[in-house]
C-alpha cells in the first residue's frame, strides 16, 4: 500500500540565552526596540508535520511519498528522508524562498522569543496532484495534514476528483481556517485525525455535532496525550486505547504525528482499528523519549517492548508479526 503525506516540511532553529529577555526589555524604553541577543547552542532540529509522519512511515518500511513545498536549503534534509525511505519525489523546490523555519529563542527563565518563516510552504498550493499521481504511482491513500490552507484544500479537493481515499489531519491549522473551509477538509475522508482540544475546536468551527461528524469520515481517531487514544465510527465502533506507560517525558513535540505514522502503517498492513492505534501510541511512546521529532530509533524490539508493556505478550505479538523488520515496499526512497 503506498501512502502519500501532503503537509509542512520545516526546521526549527532553537537557540538559547543565558540571561533574561525582561532585563533588557525596559520599561519606558520600548518605543523603539532594538535588541539582540548573544545566544548560546544553536539547534537545528528537522520537522514539518509531514516530513515528521513521512519518517514514521518510511522507518516502518512503507516507502512513503512526501508531497510539500521547500527551499533550495532542502538539499541534507532531503538526503535524510530518502536515506530513513521517504520518496521525495513529490517535494517542490521553489526558486524564490526558503523552506518554512521557526527560530525560537528561550531565555533561563524559560520565556521565548519566536518567529515562524512559512518561505517555501506557501508554495506547495501550485503542487498539482493530479500530475504527480499520473505516472502508476497512484497512491492508496493521502494524508492531507498541516500546511499552507490553499494547499490543503486544493489536495483535498483532488483527491475527491481523482477518487483516491484521503485522510484529513487539520491539527493546529484548525485555528486560522473557516467553517466551510474545514467541512470541505474533512467531509468524505476515510481517516480523520485529531487530540482533543482540536475535537472541540472541529465541532466549533464546523458546526457539526459529533454524530453529523462520524456520519462524513470512515474514522474519527483522538489522541488524548498521556490517556492514550480513541476512536469511533458512525456506525456506532468504539474503541479506546491506553498509551504505553511510565514513558519519561524528554520532549513530546512530533508525538502526534508519530502517532499518525504508527497508526497508518498498521492499518496499511492489514491490521484492524485497535491494534493500530496501538501501533501509534507505541510509536508515539519512542518520541516523547527522544529530543526532537524525528531523532528516534523505531527498532522492532523497541516497539515490542512498549507494546507488551502496554497491551499484554499477545497483542503485541499479532502487531509484529505484521510489520516485518527493516524490510521497506512500496518504494526505495529513490
Ligand atoms: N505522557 C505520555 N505517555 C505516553 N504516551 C503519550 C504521552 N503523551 C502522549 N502520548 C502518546 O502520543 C499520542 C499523541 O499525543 P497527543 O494527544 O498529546 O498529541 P498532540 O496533542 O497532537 O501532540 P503534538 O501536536 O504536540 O504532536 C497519544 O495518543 C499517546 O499515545
Ligand atoms: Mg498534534
Amino acid at each position: 500500500m503506498r501512502i502519500a503525506v501532503s503537509g509542512s516540511i520545516a526546521t526549527d532553529h532553537l537557540t538559547v540565552f543565558p540571561g533574561r529577555f525582561t532585563d533588557q526589555l525596559i520599561p519606558g524604553q520600548l518605543d523603539h526596540v532594538s535588541l539582540s541577543f548573544l545566544v548560546d547552542d544553536l539547534e537545528v532540529r528537522r520537522g514539518g508535520v509531514a516530513a515528521n509522519i513521512a519518517f514514521g512511515l518510511g522507518g516502518l518500511g512503507l516507502g512513503p511519498l512526501l508531497i510539500g513545498a521547500v527551499g533550495t536549503d532542502f538539499g541534507p534534509y532531503e538526503v535524510w528522508l530518502k536515506e530513513h525511505g521517504v520518496d521525495t519525489g513529490g517535494v517542490l523546490v521553489s526558486g524564490e524562498r526558503q523552506t518554512a523555519r521557526f527560530m525560537c529563542t528561550t531565555d533561563q527563565d524559560a520565556n521565548q522569543i519566536a518567529s515562524f518563516y512559512a518561505g517555501a510552504m506557501t508554495e506547495a498550493r501550485d503542487i498539482d496532484l493530479a500530475a504527480l499521481v499520473g505516472d502508476g504511482t497512484r497512491p492508496d491513500l493521502v494524508l492531507v495534514a498541516p500546511n499552507d490552507p490553499e494547499a490543503m484544500l486544493r489536495h483535498t479537493r483532488q483527491c475527491r476528483e481523482l477518487g483516491i481515499p484521503f485522510a484529513a489531519d487539520p491539527s493546529q491549522q484548525l485555528a486560522r481556517l473557516d467553517g466551510p473551509q474545514v467541512r470541505a477538509l474533512v467531509d468524505g475522508a476515510r481517516w480523520l485525525f485529531t487530540n482533543e482540544y482540536e475535537a472541540a475546536l472541529l465541532l466549533e468551527r464546523t458546526g457539526w455535532t459529533r454524530d453529523e461528524v462520524l456520519d462524513r469520515v470512515g474514522t474519527w481517531i483522538t489522541t488524548l496525550g498521556g490517556e492514550g487514544a480513541h476512536a469511533a465510527r458512525g456506525d456506532g465502533t468504539s474503541v479506546r486505547v491506553p498509551a504505553v506507560p511510565d514513558v519519561p517525558v524528554t520532549d513530546p513535540t512530533g508525538v502526534g504525528d508519530a502517532f499518525r505514522a504508527g497508526f497508518l502503517a498498521a492499518t496499511a498492513r492489514g491490521l484492524a482499528l485497535t491494534a493500530a492505534t496501538r501501533l501509534g501510541c507505541a510509536l508515539a511512546a519512542e518520541v516523547i523519549r527522544t529530543v526532537g521529532s524525528q531523532s528516534y530509533d523505531a527498532t522492532p524490539e523497541r516497539l515490542l517492548a512498549n507494546l507488551t508493556a502496554a497491551y499484554g505478550t499477545e497483542a503485541a505479538a499479532e502487531i509484529a508479526t505484521r510489520l516485518p523488520a527493516g524490510t521497506r515496499e512500496g518504494g526505495d526512497g529513490s
